[in-house]
Protein backbone atom coordinates (compact mmCIF):
# COMPACT_ATOMS: atom_id res chain seq x y z
CA UNK A 1 0.00 0.00 0.00
CA UNK A 2 1.37 3.13 -0.74
CA UNK A 3 0.21 6.91 -0.44
CA UNK A 4 -0.23 8.70 -3.36
CA UNK A 5 -1.46 12.17 -4.02
CA UNK A 6 -3.61 13.55 -7.14
CA UNK A 7 -3.37 17.08 -8.75
CA UNK A 8 -6.92 18.23 -10.71
CA UNK A 9 -9.70 15.72 -10.40
CA UNK A 10 -11.53 16.05 -13.93
CA UNK A 11 -12.04 12.85 -16.36
CA UNK A 12 -8.47 11.47 -15.95
CA UNK A 13 -7.57 12.74 -12.45
CA UNK A 14 -10.52 11.36 -10.53
CA UNK A 15 -10.11 8.07 -12.39
CA UNK A 16 -7.03 7.72 -11.40
CA UNK A 17 -7.48 8.56 -7.94
CA UNK A 18 -10.64 6.04 -7.45
CA UNK A 19 -8.61 3.57 -9.34
CA UNK A 20 -5.60 3.34 -7.30
CA UNK A 21 -7.45 3.70 -4.19
CA UNK A 22 -9.32 0.69 -5.57
CA UNK A 23 -6.31 -1.21 -5.68
CA UNK A 24 -5.41 -0.84 -1.80
CA UNK A 25 -3.62 2.61 -2.21
CA UNK A 26 -4.47 5.88 0.18
CA UNK A 27 -5.09 8.60 -1.95
CA UNK A 28 -5.44 12.43 -1.58
CA UNK A 29 -7.00 13.47 -4.54
CA UNK A 30 -6.59 17.51 -4.96
CA UNK A 31 -7.75 20.48 -6.83
CA UNK A 32 -8.00 24.38 -6.40
CA UNK A 33 -11.64 24.05 -7.23
CA UNK A 34 -13.20 24.65 -4.05
CA UNK A 35 -16.72 23.70 -5.10
CA UNK A 36 -15.94 20.96 -6.99
CA UNK A 37 -14.14 19.49 -3.55
CA UNK A 38 -17.11 20.38 -1.30
CA UNK A 39 -19.12 18.23 -3.95
CA UNK A 40 -16.95 15.30 -4.13
CA UNK A 41 -16.91 15.52 0.05
CA UNK A 42 -20.94 14.96 -0.71
CA UNK A 43 -20.24 12.35 -2.60
CA UNK A 44 -21.32 14.35 -5.69
CA UNK A 45 -19.59 13.48 -8.89
CA UNK A 46 -18.42 16.29 -11.41
CA UNK A 47 -18.24 14.37 -14.13
CA UNK A 48 -20.60 11.45 -15.91
CA UNK A 49 -18.63 8.16 -15.99
CA UNK A 50 -20.26 4.86 -15.62
CA UNK A 51 -19.39 3.10 -12.42
CA UNK A 52 -17.38 6.02 -10.95
CA UNK A 53 -19.78 7.11 -8.28
CA UNK A 54 -19.39 3.66 -6.34
CA UNK A 55 -16.02 3.29 -6.95
CA UNK A 56 -15.34 6.88 -4.97
CA UNK A 57 -17.99 5.98 -2.83
CA UNK A 58 -16.86 2.64 -1.86
CA UNK A 59 -13.11 3.93 -1.52
CA UNK A 60 -13.74 6.81 0.23
CA UNK A 61 -16.18 4.50 2.99
CA UNK A 62 -13.13 2.82 3.35
CA UNK A 63 -11.10 5.68 4.13
CA UNK A 64 -8.61 4.88 1.21
CA UNK A 65 -9.72 8.07 -0.72
CA UNK A 66 -10.12 12.24 0.23
CA UNK A 67 -10.69 15.22 -1.33
CA UNK A 68 -9.09 18.70 -0.49
CA UNK A 69 -7.75 21.54 -1.88
CA UNK A 70 -4.56 22.41 0.26
CA UNK A 71 -1.49 21.28 -1.13
CA UNK A 72 0.74 20.76 1.89
CA UNK A 73 -1.60 18.04 3.78
CA UNK A 74 -2.12 17.01 0.48
CA UNK A 75 1.68 15.99 -0.48
CA UNK A 76 2.44 15.24 3.45
CA UNK A 77 3.36 11.20 3.64
CA UNK A 78 3.50 11.42 -0.44
CA UNK A 79 5.63 8.95 -1.83
CA UNK A 80 4.12 9.51 -5.92
CA UNK A 81 2.19 12.89 -6.77
CA UNK A 82 0.21 12.52 -10.30
CA UNK A 83 -0.42 15.72 -12.13
CA UNK A 84 -3.72 15.18 -14.01
CA UNK A 85 -4.65 18.66 -14.89
CA UNK A 86 -5.97 19.79 -18.58
CA UNK A 87 -3.72 21.09 -21.18
CA UNK A 88 -6.38 22.47 -23.52
CA UNK A 89 -5.58 23.39 -26.82
CA UNK A 90 -4.33 27.19 -27.32
CA UNK A 91 -5.46 29.30 -30.31
CA UNK A 92 -2.54 28.12 -32.70
CA UNK A 93 -2.65 24.29 -31.61
CA UNK A 94 -0.35 24.77 -28.81
CA UNK A 95 -0.84 23.00 -26.03
CA UNK A 96 -1.73 25.87 -22.98
CA UNK A 97 0.36 24.58 -20.15
CA UNK A 98 -0.78 26.85 -17.34
CA UNK A 99 -2.43 24.17 -15.52
CA UNK A 100 0.43 22.26 -15.79
CA UNK A 101 2.74 24.97 -14.61
CA UNK A 102 1.04 26.00 -11.71
CA UNK A 103 0.49 22.67 -10.69
CA UNK A 104 4.31 21.61 -10.51
CA UNK A 105 4.86 24.69 -8.79
CA UNK A 106 2.34 24.67 -6.13
CA UNK A 107 4.16 21.23 -5.72
CA UNK A 108 7.53 22.25 -5.37
CA UNK A 109 6.33 24.93 -2.99
CA UNK A 110 4.58 22.89 -0.60
CA UNK A 111 6.35 19.10 -0.57
CA UNK A 112 8.42 18.03 2.70
CA UNK A 113 9.56 14.99 1.38
CA UNK A 114 11.68 13.71 -1.47
CA UNK A 115 8.64 13.11 -3.95
CA UNK A 116 8.15 10.90 -7.91
CA UNK A 117 6.52 13.56 -10.01
CA UNK A 118 4.23 11.32 -12.50
CA UNK A 119 3.03 13.25 -15.06
CA UNK A 120 -0.36 12.31 -16.76
CA UNK A 121 -1.73 15.11 -18.54
CA UNK A 122 -1.03 15.16 -21.94
CA UNK A 123 1.65 16.96 -22.90
CA UNK A 124 3.84 18.32 -25.69
CA UNK A 125 6.91 16.21 -26.20
CA UNK A 126 10.00 17.84 -24.03
CA UNK A 127 7.70 19.23 -21.47
CA UNK A 128 9.03 16.57 -18.67
CA UNK A 129 12.56 18.22 -18.77
CA UNK A 130 10.59 21.47 -18.49
CA UNK A 131 8.27 20.64 -15.55
CA UNK A 132 11.62 19.59 -13.59
CA UNK A 133 13.11 22.86 -14.43
CA UNK A 134 10.20 24.56 -12.91
CA UNK A 135 10.05 22.18 -9.40
CA UNK A 136 14.02 22.94 -9.40
CA UNK A 137 13.41 26.92 -9.67
CA UNK A 138 10.20 26.90 -7.44
CA UNK A 139 11.43 24.71 -4.57
CA UNK A 140 12.56 27.41 -1.32
CA UNK A 141 14.72 24.52 -0.32
CA UNK A 142 15.86 22.03 -2.64
CA UNK A 143 14.31 18.48 -1.75
CA UNK A 144 14.81 15.42 -4.25
CA UNK A 145 12.48 14.84 -6.69
CA UNK A 146 12.72 12.97 -10.02
CA UNK A 147 9.56 13.62 -12.77
CA UNK A 148 8.14 10.26 -14.45
CA UNK A 149 5.63 10.32 -17.77
CA UNK A 150 3.01 7.79 -17.37
CA UNK A 151 0.45 8.98 -20.24
CA UNK A 152 -3.00 8.23 -19.73
CA UNK A 153 -5.04 6.00 -22.21
CA UNK A 154 -8.72 6.26 -21.06
CA UNK A 155 -11.70 6.38 -23.15
CA UNK A 156 -14.40 8.77 -22.00
CA UNK A 157 -17.12 6.11 -20.85
CA UNK A 158 -15.07 3.22 -20.17
CA UNK A 159 -11.75 4.98 -18.13
CA UNK A 160 -12.80 2.56 -15.20
CA UNK A 161 -12.13 -0.54 -17.47
CA UNK A 162 -9.09 1.18 -19.17
CA UNK A 163 -7.56 1.98 -16.10
CA UNK A 164 -7.83 -1.28 -14.70
CA UNK A 165 -7.15 -3.52 -17.95
CA UNK A 166 -5.36 -1.16 -19.89
CA UNK A 167 -3.26 -2.28 -23.18
CA UNK A 168 -0.18 -1.34 -21.72
CA UNK A 169 1.41 0.86 -19.26
CA UNK A 170 3.79 3.32 -20.61
CA UNK A 171 6.56 5.28 -18.10
CA UNK A 172 9.23 7.51 -19.55
CA UNK A 173 11.81 9.19 -16.97
CA UNK A 174 15.55 9.86 -16.79
CA UNK A 175 16.01 8.30 -13.34
CA UNK A 176 15.31 4.74 -13.80
CA UNK A 177 14.90 3.86 -10.03
CA UNK A 178 11.96 6.54 -10.09
CA UNK A 179 10.31 4.65 -13.37
CA UNK A 180 10.60 1.43 -11.53
CA UNK A 181 9.21 2.40 -8.31
CA UNK A 182 5.82 3.60 -10.58
CA UNK A 183 5.88 0.43 -12.38
CA UNK A 184 5.44 -1.25 -9.39
CA UNK A 185 2.32 0.48 -8.51
CA UNK A 186 1.36 -0.93 -11.72
CA UNK A 187 2.20 -4.24 -11.42
CA UNK A 188 -1.19 -5.82 -10.20
CA UNK A 189 -2.86 -4.41 -13.72
CA UNK A 190 -1.09 -7.48 -15.01
CA UNK A 191 -0.48 -5.74 -18.65
CA UNK A 192 3.20 -4.61 -20.03
CA UNK A 193 4.59 -1.92 -18.59
CA UNK A 194 7.01 0.04 -21.29
CA UNK A 195 9.62 1.63 -19.58
CA UNK A 196 11.52 4.25 -21.99
CA UNK A 197 12.37 8.48 -21.92
CA UNK A 198 10.66 11.18 -21.14
CA UNK A 199 10.34 12.57 -24.73
CA UNK A 200 9.35 8.98 -25.94
CA UNK A 201 6.69 8.54 -23.85
CA UNK A 202 5.30 11.78 -24.30
CA UNK A 203 5.35 11.09 -28.15
CA UNK A 204 3.70 7.59 -27.56
CA UNK A 205 0.75 9.10 -26.28
CA UNK A 206 0.35 11.47 -29.02
CA UNK A 207 1.34 8.93 -32.04
CA UNK A 208 -1.56 6.34 -30.58
CA UNK A 209 -3.66 9.11 -29.94
CA UNK A 210 -3.30 10.54 -33.76
CA UNK A 211 -3.49 7.20 -35.04
CA UNK A 212 -6.40 6.42 -33.83
CA UNK A 213 -7.67 9.46 -35.47
CA UNK A 214 -5.90 8.62 -38.89
CA UNK A 215 -8.43 5.38 -38.72
CA UNK A 216 -11.83 7.25 -38.20
CA UNK A 217 -11.11 9.77 -40.99
CA UNK A 218 -9.62 7.17 -43.20
CA UNK A 219 -13.17 5.03 -42.83
CA UNK A 220 -14.96 8.23 -43.34
CA UNK A 221 -13.32 8.91 -46.65
CA UNK A 222 -13.68 5.48 -47.33
CA UNK A 223 -17.56 5.70 -46.30
CA UNK A 224 -17.64 8.40 -48.77
CA UNK A 225 -16.31 6.70 -51.50
CA UNK A 226 -18.53 3.55 -50.83
CA UNK A 227 -21.81 5.58 -51.19
CA UNK A 228 -20.32 6.59 -55.10
CA UNK A 229 -19.41 2.95 -55.54
CA UNK A 230 -22.27 1.25 -54.21
CA UNK A 231 -20.73 -0.42 -51.45
CA UNK A 232 -21.50 -0.45 -47.63
CA UNK A 233 -18.97 0.84 -45.67
CA UNK A 234 -19.79 -0.94 -42.56
CA UNK A 235 -19.69 -4.43 -44.04
CA UNK A 236 -16.24 -2.48 -45.52
CA UNK A 237 -14.84 -2.26 -42.30
CA UNK A 238 -16.11 -6.03 -40.72
CA UNK A 239 -14.21 -7.28 -44.01
CA UNK A 240 -10.92 -5.61 -43.06
CA UNK A 241 -10.93 -5.81 -39.43
CA UNK A 242 -10.41 -9.31 -39.76
CA UNK A 243 -7.08 -8.63 -40.75
CA UNK A 244 -4.94 -8.57 -37.29
CA UNK A 245 -2.50 -6.01 -39.20
CA UNK A 246 -5.43 -3.52 -39.25
CA UNK A 247 -8.18 -4.47 -36.39
CA UNK A 248 -11.89 -3.89 -36.14
CA UNK A 249 -11.53 -1.17 -33.95
CA UNK A 250 -11.93 2.59 -34.68
CA UNK A 251 -13.52 1.39 -38.02
CA UNK A 252 -16.86 2.85 -37.44
CA UNK A 253 -17.83 5.63 -40.13
CA UNK A 254 -19.91 8.40 -39.26
CA UNK A 255 -19.85 12.25 -37.71
CA UNK A 256 -15.90 12.50 -37.47
CA UNK A 257 -13.91 12.15 -34.11
CA UNK A 258 -14.95 14.70 -31.17
CA UNK A 259 -13.92 14.93 -27.54
CA UNK A 260 -11.11 16.79 -25.48
CA UNK A 261 -8.68 14.67 -27.11
CA UNK A 262 -8.14 13.68 -30.66
CA UNK A 263 -8.92 17.04 -31.59
CA UNK A 264 -6.23 18.87 -29.21
CA UNK A 265 -3.76 16.04 -29.71
CA UNK A 266 -3.81 16.19 -33.29
CA UNK A 267 -3.40 19.42 -33.71
CA UNK A 268 -0.66 19.60 -31.14
CA UNK A 269 1.31 16.93 -32.73
CA UNK A 270 0.82 18.52 -36.00
CA UNK A 271 1.89 22.40 -34.00
CA UNK A 272 4.87 20.41 -33.16
CA UNK A 273 6.23 19.19 -35.96
CA UNK A 274 5.69 22.86 -38.39
CA UNK A 275 7.75 24.13 -35.20
CA UNK A 276 10.14 21.87 -36.23
CA UNK A 277 10.13 22.85 -39.72
CA UNK A 278 8.28 18.97 -40.40
CA UNK A 279 5.21 19.20 -42.60
CA UNK A 280 2.73 17.08 -40.94
CA UNK A 281 0.91 16.01 -43.96
CA UNK A 282 -1.18 13.22 -42.80
CA UNK A 283 -2.37 15.00 -39.63
CA UNK A 284 -3.00 17.93 -42.13
CA UNK A 285 -5.31 15.99 -43.99
CA UNK A 286 -6.88 14.09 -40.78
CA UNK A 287 -8.10 17.36 -39.63
CA UNK A 288 -9.12 18.26 -42.93
CA UNK A 289 -11.11 15.31 -43.78
CA UNK A 290 -12.70 15.38 -40.14
CA UNK A 291 -13.68 19.08 -40.35
CA UNK A 292 -15.83 18.15 -43.25
CA UNK A 293 -17.85 15.89 -41.31
CA UNK A 294 -20.24 17.89 -39.33
CA UNK A 295 -21.35 20.11 -42.96
CA UNK A 296 -21.66 16.93 -44.85
CA UNK A 297 -24.19 15.98 -42.66
CA UNK A 298 -25.92 19.73 -42.97
CA UNK A 299 -25.37 19.28 -46.84
CA UNK A 300 -27.27 15.75 -46.79
CA UNK A 301 -29.99 16.84 -45.09
CA UNK A 302 -30.98 19.66 -47.56
CA UNK A 303 -30.69 17.11 -49.77
CA UNK A 304 -33.16 15.13 -48.21
CA UNK A 305 -36.08 17.78 -47.08
CA UNK A 306 -34.94 20.84 -49.04
CA UNK A 307 -34.71 24.23 -48.08
CA UNK A 308 -34.19 24.25 -43.81
CA UNK A 309 -36.17 27.35 -43.30
CA UNK A 310 -39.05 27.10 -41.45
CA UNK A 311 -38.21 23.38 -40.56
CA UNK A 312 -38.06 21.71 -37.17
CA UNK A 313 -35.29 19.14 -37.23
CA UNK A 314 -34.97 16.75 -33.81
CA UNK A 315 -31.35 15.55 -33.09
CA UNK A 316 -30.98 12.59 -31.20
CA UNK A 317 -28.05 12.77 -28.85
CA UNK A 318 -26.13 15.73 -28.25
CA UNK A 319 -22.67 14.28 -26.48
CA UNK A 320 -19.29 14.00 -28.50
CA UNK A 321 -20.12 10.23 -27.87
CA UNK A 322 -22.42 7.59 -26.34
CA UNK A 323 -21.86 6.73 -22.64
CA UNK A 324 -20.43 10.97 -21.17
CA UNK A 325 -22.11 14.12 -21.00
CA UNK A 326 -18.91 15.40 -22.64
CA UNK A 327 -19.52 18.19 -25.02
CA UNK A 328 -16.06 18.65 -25.91
CA UNK A 329 -15.79 19.35 -29.70
CA UNK A 330 -19.28 17.63 -29.87
CA UNK A 331 -20.20 17.34 -33.54
CA UNK A 332 -23.99 18.25 -31.90
CA UNK A 333 -22.94 21.76 -31.58
CA UNK A 334 -21.79 22.82 -34.83
CA UNK A 335 -24.77 20.40 -36.42
CA UNK A 336 -27.32 22.63 -34.27
CA UNK A 337 -25.66 26.11 -34.75
CA UNK A 338 -25.30 25.44 -38.84
CA UNK A 339 -28.85 24.03 -38.89
CA UNK A 340 -30.04 27.54 -36.91
CA UNK A 341 -28.21 29.90 -39.52
CA UNK A 342 -30.11 28.16 -42.41
CA UNK A 343 -33.51 29.03 -40.54
CA UNK A 344 -34.53 25.69 -38.80
CA UNK A 345 -35.76 24.75 -35.19
CA UNK A 346 -33.37 22.72 -33.74
CA UNK A 347 -34.33 20.28 -30.90
CA UNK A 348 -32.54 17.72 -29.14
CA UNK A 349 -32.89 14.41 -26.35
CA UNK A 350 -29.34 13.35 -25.36
CA UNK A 351 -29.78 10.31 -22.24
CA UNK A 352 -27.34 12.65 -20.12
CA UNK A 353 -25.51 15.60 -21.53
CA UNK A 354 -28.40 18.12 -21.98
CA UNK A 355 -27.68 20.09 -18.64
CA UNK A 356 -24.49 20.24 -19.78
CA UNK A 357 -25.18 21.00 -23.74
CA UNK A 358 -27.71 23.85 -22.84
CA UNK A 359 -24.64 25.98 -21.99
CA UNK A 360 -23.50 25.56 -25.58
CA UNK A 361 -27.08 25.25 -27.36
CA UNK A 362 -29.34 27.77 -25.49
CA UNK A 363 -31.77 27.92 -27.98
CA UNK A 364 -32.30 24.20 -28.97
CA UNK A 365 -35.48 23.08 -27.05
CA UNK A 366 -34.46 19.84 -24.96
CA UNK A 367 -37.18 16.95 -24.96
CA UNK A 368 -38.29 14.80 -22.44
CA UNK A 369 -37.38 11.53 -24.55
CA UNK A 370 -36.79 10.33 -27.87
CA UNK A 371 -40.31 9.96 -28.62
CA UNK A 372 -41.31 13.48 -27.78
CA UNK A 373 -38.07 14.69 -29.90
CA UNK A 374 -39.80 13.00 -32.19
CA UNK A 375 -43.01 14.77 -31.69
CA UNK A 376 -43.85 17.07 -34.86
CA UNK A 377 -40.37 17.16 -36.34
CA UNK A 378 -39.49 17.37 -40.41
CA UNK A 379 -36.14 15.18 -39.73
CA UNK A 380 -34.30 13.42 -37.15
CA UNK A 381 -30.62 12.98 -36.77
CA UNK A 382 -28.49 10.40 -34.84
CA UNK A 383 -25.59 12.60 -33.81
CA UNK A 384 -24.50 10.37 -30.82
CA UNK A 385 -24.45 6.22 -30.81
CA UNK A 386 -26.48 6.00 -27.21
CA UNK A 387 -27.45 2.22 -27.05
CA UNK A 388 -31.05 3.20 -26.07
CA UNK A 389 -31.67 4.60 -29.39
CA UNK A 390 -30.71 1.78 -31.21
CA UNK A 391 -33.97 -0.17 -29.70
CA UNK A 392 -36.71 2.33 -30.35
CA UNK A 393 -40.38 2.00 -31.26
CA UNK A 394 -39.40 2.74 -34.67
CA UNK A 395 -43.34 2.37 -35.51
CA UNK A 396 -44.27 5.08 -33.04
CA UNK A 397 -41.33 7.31 -33.69
CA UNK A 398 -42.19 7.54 -37.63
CA UNK A 399 -46.19 8.55 -36.83
CA UNK A 400 -45.35 11.10 -34.52
CA UNK A 401 -43.11 13.07 -37.04
CA UNK A 402 -44.42 15.41 -39.37
CA UNK A 403 -42.60 13.56 -42.26
CA UNK A 404 -40.50 10.29 -41.81
CA UNK A 405 -36.92 11.21 -42.63
CA UNK A 406 -33.60 10.25 -40.62
CA UNK A 407 -30.44 10.63 -41.40
CA UNK A 408 -28.56 7.50 -39.59
CA UNK A 409 -24.92 10.37 -38.78
CA UNK A 410 -24.03 7.01 -37.00
CA UNK A 411 -25.19 4.33 -39.13
CA UNK A 412 -27.38 2.44 -35.91
CA UNK A 413 -29.83 1.36 -37.37
CA UNK A 414 -30.58 -1.13 -41.11
CA UNK A 415 -31.50 0.66 -43.84
CA UNK A 416 -33.93 -2.51 -45.78
CA UNK A 417 -35.45 -2.47 -42.25
CA UNK A 418 -35.61 1.59 -41.88
CA UNK A 419 -37.33 1.01 -45.41
CA UNK A 420 -39.67 -1.05 -45.14
CA UNK A 421 -41.24 0.99 -41.92
CA UNK A 422 -41.37 4.04 -44.55
CA UNK A 423 -38.54 5.67 -43.65
CA UNK A 424 -36.72 8.35 -46.01
CA UNK A 425 -33.39 6.94 -44.65
CA UNK A 426 -29.57 7.76 -45.20
CA UNK A 427 -26.46 6.77 -43.33
CA UNK A 428 -23.44 6.96 -43.66
CA UNK A 429 -21.08 5.35 -46.68
CA UNK A 430 -23.93 2.57 -47.07
CA UNK A 431 -24.10 1.92 -50.49
CA UNK A 432 -25.17 4.13 -53.14
CA UNK A 433 -26.33 7.24 -51.46
CA UNK A 434 -26.14 6.33 -48.11
CA UNK A 435 -29.56 4.42 -48.48
CA UNK A 436 -28.50 0.84 -49.53
CA UNK A 437 -27.78 -2.15 -47.39
CA UNK A 438 -25.26 -4.70 -48.83
CA UNK A 439 -26.10 -7.95 -47.47
CA UNK A 440 -22.90 -9.94 -46.37
CA UNK A 441 -22.43 -13.19 -44.51
CA UNK A 442 -19.35 -14.63 -42.77
CA UNK A 443 -19.09 -17.96 -42.57
CA UNK A 444 -16.25 -19.14 -40.01
CA UNK A 445 -15.38 -22.85 -40.71
CA UNK A 446 -15.09 -24.93 -37.59
CA UNK A 447 -11.79 -25.81 -38.41
CA UNK A 448 -10.32 -21.85 -38.84
CA UNK A 449 -11.00 -21.35 -35.40
C1 LIG B 1 -9.53 8.91 -26.75
C2 LIG B 1 -8.61 7.71 -26.81
O1 LIG B 1 -9.36 6.56 -27.21
C3 LIG B 1 -8.00 7.46 -25.44
O2 LIG B 1 -7.09 6.37 -25.52
C4 LIG B 1 -7.26 8.73 -25.01
O3 LIG B 1 -6.64 8.54 -23.75
C5 LIG B 1 -8.24 9.88 -24.93
O4 LIG B 1 -8.84 10.07 -26.22
P1 LIG B 1 -12.00 9.47 -26.04
O5 LIG B 1 -11.70 10.79 -26.68
O6 LIG B 1 -12.63 9.43 -24.70
O7 LIG B 1 -10.61 8.61 -25.91
O8 LIG B 1 -12.99 8.72 -27.02
P2 LIG B 1 -12.89 7.59 -28.12
O9 LIG B 1 -13.77 6.49 -27.71
O10 LIG B 1 -11.47 7.28 -28.44
O11 LIG B 1 -13.55 8.31 -29.40
C6 LIG B 1 -12.95 9.48 -29.87
C7 LIG B 1 -13.86 10.06 -30.95
O12 LIG B 1 -13.83 9.25 -32.12
C8 LIG B 1 -15.33 10.17 -30.55
O13 LIG B 1 -15.85 11.36 -31.08
C9 LIG B 1 -15.97 8.97 -31.25
O14 LIG B 1 -17.33 9.20 -31.54
C10 LIG B 1 -15.15 8.89 -32.52
N1 LIG B 1 -15.08 7.55 -33.11
C11 LIG B 1 -14.52 6.55 -32.39
C12 LIG B 1 -15.52 7.35 -34.42
O15 LIG B 1 -16.04 8.27 -35.05
N2 LIG B 1 -15.40 6.12 -34.97
C13 LIG B 1 -14.84 5.08 -34.29
O16 LIG B 1 -14.76 3.98 -34.84
C14 LIG B 1 -14.39 5.30 -32.96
Amino acid sequence: MKQITVVGVGYVGLVTAACFSDLGNKVIALDVNEERVKGLKRGEMPIYEPGLEELVERNVAAGRLDFTTDYKSALQDSEFVFICVGTPSGVDGKADLKYVESAARSIAENMQAPLIVINKSTVPVGTGDWVAEIMAEAQPKAIDFAVVSCPEFLREGAAISDFMNPHRTVLGSLDREAADKVAQLHLQLRSPIVITDLRTAEMIKYASNAFLATKISFINEIADICESLGADVKEVAAGMGFDARIGKHFLEAGLGYGGSCFPKDVKALAFMAEEMNQEPRILNAVMHVNGLRRGMIVERLKDLVGDLDGKTIGLLGLAFKANTDDMRDAPSVDIANALMAAGATVRAFDPVAMEVAARDLPKVAMADDAYSLAEGVDALIVVTDWNEFKHLDLERIRDSMAAPVLLDGRNIYFPDQMKSLGFTYRGVGRGYNGAGEVQTEVKVPTNAV
